[in-house]
C-alpha cells in the first residue's frame, strides 16, 4: 500500500493577551480551507494552530487583573478555542506554549544550540527603565524616555545569552532570493526583508532575558528566560515531537508545508526561524506566507487598537459560511483589505443570495415543476450546453492552482464567474419557453440537466470554503456522497440522468442593507471618537442593546434624569453560560432585596466561575425583559476596553443593595 502523501499547515500562534477578532479569524480560516481542500484531496493533512502564551506583556497583564498569568491565559485561550469551534475550524492540534512537554522541548532545544556553539553568553547593552526593570533600545525609546511609563531611563549592561544569527546572513539571503525555491511569499515580502534587514547587516539575537520570569527558564542558567520567539517558533516543530515524548510525527509531517501568517511577523519566520533550523541541522519549512492585513479605517485591525470587530456576532447574524466566503473573498493577494460592513452586505447579496442562492432555487424549482422532481434520461443538446460545460470542466484545475498559491480570492470570483454564466444560459435557453412544448422535453431536460452538474461542480469547489451550507445543496440536488468527492468536479454527467431533487430552504436569504447597517454601527467597531476613544466596540454586546449609535454623543440631561436610575451593588450568588448562546452569562445576585436574575452580554470575557462572590454594580430599576426563555431584572454595568469588556467594580467592600451615587 503507497502511503498517503502529507500536508502540514500552521497558522501562527496567536498571543492569548486580548480576545481573537477577525484578523485572527482570517489566518485561520486561510488555513482551514486549505487543510478541507487538502483532506479531501486525498492528503494525510496536519493542521496545527495553539497560542504563545509566555513574556512579560502577559505577566503585567494577569498582575494588574491579580490573577496567576496561567489563570489569565487560561481564560482567553478558552474563547479563541471557542470562536474556532463556531466558525468550523478543523484544526487537527492546538500547542499551548504553557503545555508541560513544550517548555520541555524548549530547554532542550535552547541547550542543544548552545552545545552546538551557536548560543553564548554575552553582554547586552541598552537603555534601562529601572522601575518597569525593562530594557530598550534605543529607536524604541519615546523623547529618550520609557516608551511604556514616561520615565527617565539608564544605560545599563546585562549577562544575556546570543544566537549566532550574523552568521546565517549569506544562506538566509540565498534561500530567500532563490526563485525557483519561492520560500517566501508574496515576493514583495522577499524584497523587503532583504533589503531592510539583510543587507544592513543582521546582527547576532539577544535570546534571553531576565527582567522577567513568565517563561521558559533556561535550563542550565534558571534566572534567565528562553526569549519569547525562540519559544513561540518552536512550536512548529514540539507540536510534532521534536524533542519530547508526547508525540511522535515528526518525521511524518516536517518538513511543513506552509506557514501562514500576516506580513508583520515575516521577519521572525524567515529570518530567525531558518536560521534557528539550520542551526538545529533540522530541514526547513517549504514555504513561509506572508498575508496581508484587514484594517479598519485605515489602520490595522488589532486587540491593541480596539477596533475589533466581533466575529461571534457576524457569525450569528449572517451565518458562519456567509462570513467564511467574504473574509477570503475579499482578502487580495498579499494586500490590505479594509473591513466594511457595506461591502461584506453587499458581497453576501451579490454573490450568496443573487447568484449562487437563486441559481439552486430557481433550478430545483423548476425541474419539480416541469417533471415533478425527477428528471427524464431523454437528451437533446444544443452547441451552448458545451459553452457552459466546459468552462465547469476548466474550473477545478483553475480553483487548485489559485488555492495552492494562496489566491483564494481568485479561486473564489472564478467558481462565482461560472456561477453567472449559468444564470445567463438559464436566460438564453429559456426554459419556460420549453416547457409550454411537449415535444421539447428533452430539451428541457438536458437544460436543468446541465443546471444541476454546474451546481455540484461549483458547490464541491466552494465546500472548503463554506462546508456548512454545501451539503444542503447536495442534498437538494440530489447529489450522493460519491458525487462530492473532490475528485468528481473534475467530470461532468455525475448525476445520474433521471436525478431527483428536494425542495429545500432558502439558504442565503437576502439582508436588508439599511436596516443592517443601522444595527451593525451601534454595536461594532465604531470609529474613535472623544467619548470613546479607542475605538472599542460600544456596550451592545453586555445588554444585548444594540439600539443607539455610540460615536453619537448622547444628549446633556438633567439631574433629576441621572436621579431616575436605581443604581446598586449585588453580590454575584452564581454565574452560568446561557445555553445556546455565545454572549449570555446569568447572574444570581444578592442585592439586599431578595435577591435577583440578571443576563449579560460578557460570556466572552469572563468565566462564570471567576465571577462567583465578587461585587458588581447593576440597574436595579430596569423593565425586566427576556432573553433566550430567560428573564433578565437589571443590568450590570461594564465597560469596554482594548481587551473586552470589564465589569465595573466598587471599591471597598459594600453591602449587597447598597446604593451608587
Ligand atoms: N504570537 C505571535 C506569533 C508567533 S508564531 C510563532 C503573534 N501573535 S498575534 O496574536 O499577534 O497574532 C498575529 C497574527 O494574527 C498575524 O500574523 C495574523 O496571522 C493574525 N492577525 C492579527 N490581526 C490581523 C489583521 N488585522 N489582519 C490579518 N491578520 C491578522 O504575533
Amino acid at each position: 500500500m503507497t502511503e498517503k502523501k502529507t500536508f502540514y499547515i500552521t497558522t501562527p500562534i496567536y498571543y492569548p493577551s486580548g480576545n481573537p477578532h477577525i484578523g485572527h479569524c482570517y489566518t485561520t480560516l486561510a488555513c482551514d480551507c486549505l487543510a478541507r481542500y487538502k483532506r479531501m484531496q486525498g492528503f494525510d493533512v496536519m493542521f496545527l494552530t495553539g497560542t504563545d502564551e509566555h513574556g512579560q506583556k502577559i505577566e503585567k497583564k494577569a498582575s494588574a487583573e491579580g490573577v496567576t498569568p496561567q489563570e489569565y491565559v487560561d481564560g482567553i485561550v478558552a474563547n479563541f478555542k471557542r470562536l474556532w469551534e463556531r466558525i468550523g475550524i478543523t484544526y487537527d492540534r492546538f500547542i499551548r506554549t504553557t503545555d508541560d512537554y513544550h517548555v520541555e522541548s524548549v530547554q532542550r532545544i535552547f541547550k542543544d544550540l548552545y552545545d552546538r556553539g551557536y548560543i553564548y553568553k554575552g553582554e547586552y547593552a541598552g537603555k534601562y527603565c529601572v522601575p518597569d526593570e525593562a530594557f530598550w533600545t534605543e529607536s524604541q525609546l519615546v523623547d529618550g524616555k520609557c516608551p511604556e511609563c514616561g520615565r527617565e531611563v539608564v544605560d545599563a549592561r546585562e549577562e544575556a545569552y546570543f544566537f549566532r544569527l550574523s552568521s546565517f546572513a549569506d544562506r538566509i539571503e540565498a534561500l530567500l532570493t532563490d526563485e525557483e525555491k519561492a520560500f517566501l511569499e508574496p515576493q514583495s515580502r522577499v524584497n523587503e526583508m532583504v533589503n531592510n534587514f539583510i543587507r544592513p547587516g543582521l546582527e547576532d539575537l539577544c535570546v534571553s532575558r531576565t527582567s522577567f520570569s513568565w517563561g521558559v527558564p533556561v535550563s542550565f542558567d534558571d534566572k534567565h528566560i528562553v526569549y519569547v520567539w525562540i519559544d513561540a517558533l518552536s512550536n512548529y516543530i514540539t507540536a510534532l515531537g521534536y524533542d519530547n515524548e508526547r508525540y511522535s510525527d515528526f518525521s511524518q509531517y516536517w518538513p511543513a508545508d506552509v506557514h501562514m501568517m500576516a506580513k508583520e511577523i515575516v521577519r521572525f519566520h524567515s529570518i530567525i526561524w531558518p536560521a534557528v533550523l539550520m542551526a538545529l541541522d533540522v530541514p526547513l519549512p517549504k514555504k513561509i506566507y506572508g498575508h496581508g492585513w484587514i484594517t479598519f479605517n485605515g489602520s490595522k485591525m488589532g486587540k491593541s487598537t480596539g477596533n475589533v470587530i466581533d466575529p461571534f456576532i457576524l457569525a450569528d447574524r449572517y451565518g458562519v459560511d456567509a462570513l467564511r466566503y467574504h473574509l477570503l473573498r475579499e482578502m487580495p493577494f498579499g494586500a490590505d483589505c479594509a473591513f466594511s460592513n457595506e461591502l461584506m452586505i453587499t458581497r453576501l447579496n451579490s454573490d450568496l443570495a443573487n447568484d449562487l442562492g437563486n441559481l439552486l432555487s430557481r433550478t430545483v424549482a423548476m425541474v419539480l415543476k416541469y417533471f415533478d422532481g425527477t428528471l427524464p434520461v431523454a437528451r437533446e443538446y444544443e452547441a451552448i450546453d458545451e459553452d457552459l460545460s466546459a468552462q465547469v470542466l476548466a474550473l477545478q484545475a483553475t480553483v487548485e492552482s489559485n488555492f495552492e498559491s494562496f489566491h483564494f480570492s481568485v479561486a473564489l470570483a472564478e467558481v462565482f464567474r461560472v456561477i453567472s454564466r449559468a444564470n445567463k444560459y438559464i436566460d438564453e435557453t429559456a426554459p419556460w419557453v420549453l416547457a409550454k412544448d411537449a415535444a421539447k422535453a428533452a430539451r428541457l431536460a438536458t437544460v436543468l440537466y446541465h443546471l444541476l452538474e454546474t451546481i455540484r461542480v461549483a458547490s464541491i469547489l466552494l465546500s472548503p470554503v463554506m462546508p456548512n451550507t454545501m451539503p444542503e445543496i447536495w442534498r437538494q440536488i440530489g447529489a450522493s456522497p460519491e458525487m462530492t468527492k473532490w475528485s468528481s468536479a473534475g467530470n461532468f454527467g455525475i448525476l445520474t440522468p433521471d436525478v431527483t431533487v428536494s425542495k429545500g430552504e432558502v439558504l442565503f436569504p437576502r439582508i436588508d442593507m439599511d436596516k443592517e447597517i443601522e444595527y451593525l454601527n451601534g454595536i461594532l467597531a465604531p470609529a474613535a471618537t472623544e467619548s470613546n476613544p479607542t475605538g472599542t466596540p460600544a456596550a451592545a454586546a453586555p445588554g444585548e442593546q444594540p439600539e443607539g449609535k455610540p460615536e453619537e454623543k448622547k444628549p446633556e440631561i438633567l439631574i433629576d434624569d441621572f436621579a431616575k436610575l436605581d443604581l446598586r451593588v449585588g453580590k454575584v450568588l452564581s454565574c452560568e453560560a446561557v445555553k445556546k448562546s455565545d454572549k449570555l452569562l446569568c447572574f444570581s445576585l444578592d442585592d439586599g432585596m431578595g435577591g435577583r436574575q440578571i443576563l449579560s452580554g460578557i460570556a466572552q470575557y469572563y468565566k462564570p466561575e471567576e465571577l462567583v462572590g465578587t461585587n458588581v454594580i447593576f440597574i436595579a430599576n430596569l423593565a425586566p425583559r427576556t432573553m433566550r426563555g430567560l428573564v433578565s431584572e437589571g443590568m450590570i454595568l461594564s465597560s469596554a476596553t482594548p481587551e473586552g469588556y470589564r465589569l465595573i467594580r466598587p471599591e471597598g467592600d459594600p453591602l449587597p443593595g447598597a446604593e451608587v451615587s
